[in-house]
């Protein structure tokens, strides 16, 4: 039922970026990296000094010396928390306390904070679906976590599992304590949480009191639909702490994320404060605190904007829609006569798509992928907590150039009609 070490999956990074370094010409569709075409450094650089004004005018400085502090060692939650807290209610509708944003390098960070401070006790387990992001097993399996999979691949059927799960824990001697969810253009599979899902799955948390570690790096790349209240907006018990970053709307060089604590965690105002110290008091001892600068530049960018990212992410909508869109016509072309046994499907938004292909494909197969026919795609077998998923792979379509996107589909259709010949040959 579940995986406790994962040495293997750590080992998973690494060898993508061997393979993306041992075949630099090949066409990856493996890596989900946002697109450098809209990286404005020196826009973004111009944009700190604005922060810094503000900042003095906030603290009665010069700009000299406001220029200086922020050079400095900080506060470990963070400086920028309030822009950011506006942000995110007005781009994300989750409308939470400034003093519960806690500032992060990263999403990773605070998700490796959550997981830490939530899991403390050797019984304390984190639940996720299968598959799921290797950022979070990552996590787990450095710090012997125990990650006990939700195998449901239908939405309605995820929160009665989840009910289970966490009563056979119990069973056990164990405590659920955390459920991990990408309910937004989840990667790997692209794919979205239904409304009535989200909400089950809260009912059961609630009553089960498990904390939901809502990540949601992708909620503003949404290319069509309505979109979707996050858990955060919908819980009423206080069980979702979200997880945010500007990775994706601005760039991961900057390394700014963070965790908002929800008011009350399961109704308890003063167990929400202890949480919400108790990363901070990690935080200090793993990165001290998030840069200043870079935390000024997020603060500048979004002053600039008038607190939203909107506008900003405006084009790189437009672009990353377009690459998806591409990417499904090349699939319905290249794989028009094998529909019966090649699937994938049309995500809404994000950078993701997967696809079900009529054999396994794993390491061995993107090695020959990448050599033979010069494009790489990811397994999804690398994001499985059970060795689940072996005939699947996923695409990216984030960072790939619009004109290569036909090539490399047409390249993956030569390589699965190669493999499904020797498979025929063999029956
Ligand atoms: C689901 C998910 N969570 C977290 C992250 C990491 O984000 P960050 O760069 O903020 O650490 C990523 C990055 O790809 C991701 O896909």
């Amino acid at each position: 039922m579940s995986m406790k070490t994962g040495t293997s999956r750590l080992a998973v990074m690494n060898f993508l970026n061997e393979v993306s370094g041992d075949f630099p010409d090949a066409i990856s569709l493996a890596s989900g990296r946002p697109a450098e075409a809209f990286f404005d450094l020196q826009r973004w650089l111009d944009a700190i000094p604005l922060y810094q004004r503000e900042f003095a005018s906030r603290r009665g400085l010069s700009h000299a010396d406001a220029g200086r502090l922020l050079a400095q060692y900080g506060r470990t939650n963070g400086i920028v928390n309030e822009v950011i807290a506006g942000q995110l209610a007005q781009d994300e509708g989750v409308r939470g306390r400034s003093e519960h944003v806690v500032i992060s390098a990263g999403c990773q960070e605070a998700l490796a904070l959550c997981m830490l401070s939530l899991c403390e006790d050797s019984n304390d387990v984190v639940i996720a679906r299968d598959p799921t992001y290797i950022g979070m097993t990552g996590v787990a399996d450095l710090h012997g976590i125990e990650i006990v999979p939700l195998h449901s691949k239908e939405d309605d059927k995820l929160a009665a599992e989840l009910a289970e799960v966490a009563e056979k824990l119990r069973r056990e001697g164990k405590r659920a304590r955390a459920l991990y969810l990408i309910p937004e253009f989840d990667n790997p599979t692209g794919t979205v949480l239904s409304l009535d899902a989200r909400m089950a799955m809260l009912d059961v948390c609630a009553e089960q009191r498990i904390v939901v570690l809502e990540d949601n790096p992708y909620g503003m790349f949404r290319y069509e639909g309505e979109r979707m209240q996050t858990m955060y907006a919908l819980d009423r018990a206080g069980c979702v702490i979200y997880l945010f970053t500007y990775s994706k709307t601005l760039c991961p060089a900057v390394r700014v994320g963070g965790a908002l604590v929800p008011d009350t965690l399961f109704g308890d105002a003063a167990a929400a404060r202890a949480l919400v110290a108790n990363l901070g008091e990690r935080k200090s001892f793993l990165t001290v605190n998030t840069s200043q600068l870079n935390q000024a530049l997020i603060g500048g960018m979004l002053l600039a904007q008038d607190g939203s990212l909107r506008e900003l992410v405006a084009p790189q909508l437009a672009h990353y829609r377009r690459n998806r869109d591409l990417l499904l016509a090349a699939l319905e072309k290249e794989f028009a006569d094998q529909r019966d046994v090649v699937r994938w499907n049309r995500p809404e938004g994000g950078f993701f798509l997967t696809m079900d292909l009529p054999f396994a494909f794993g390491q061995a197969e993107v090695l020959r992928c990448a050599r033979e026919q010069h494009v790489i795609p990811m397994p999804l077998s690398f994001f499985s907590l059970t060795g689940t998923c072996q005939d699947s792979i996923r695409l990216a379509f984030s960072n790939v150039e619009p004109s290569l996107i036909n090539e490399g589909v047409a390249r993956l259709g030569r390589f699965v009609r190669e493999c499904q010949e020797v498979c025929d040959a063999a029956v």
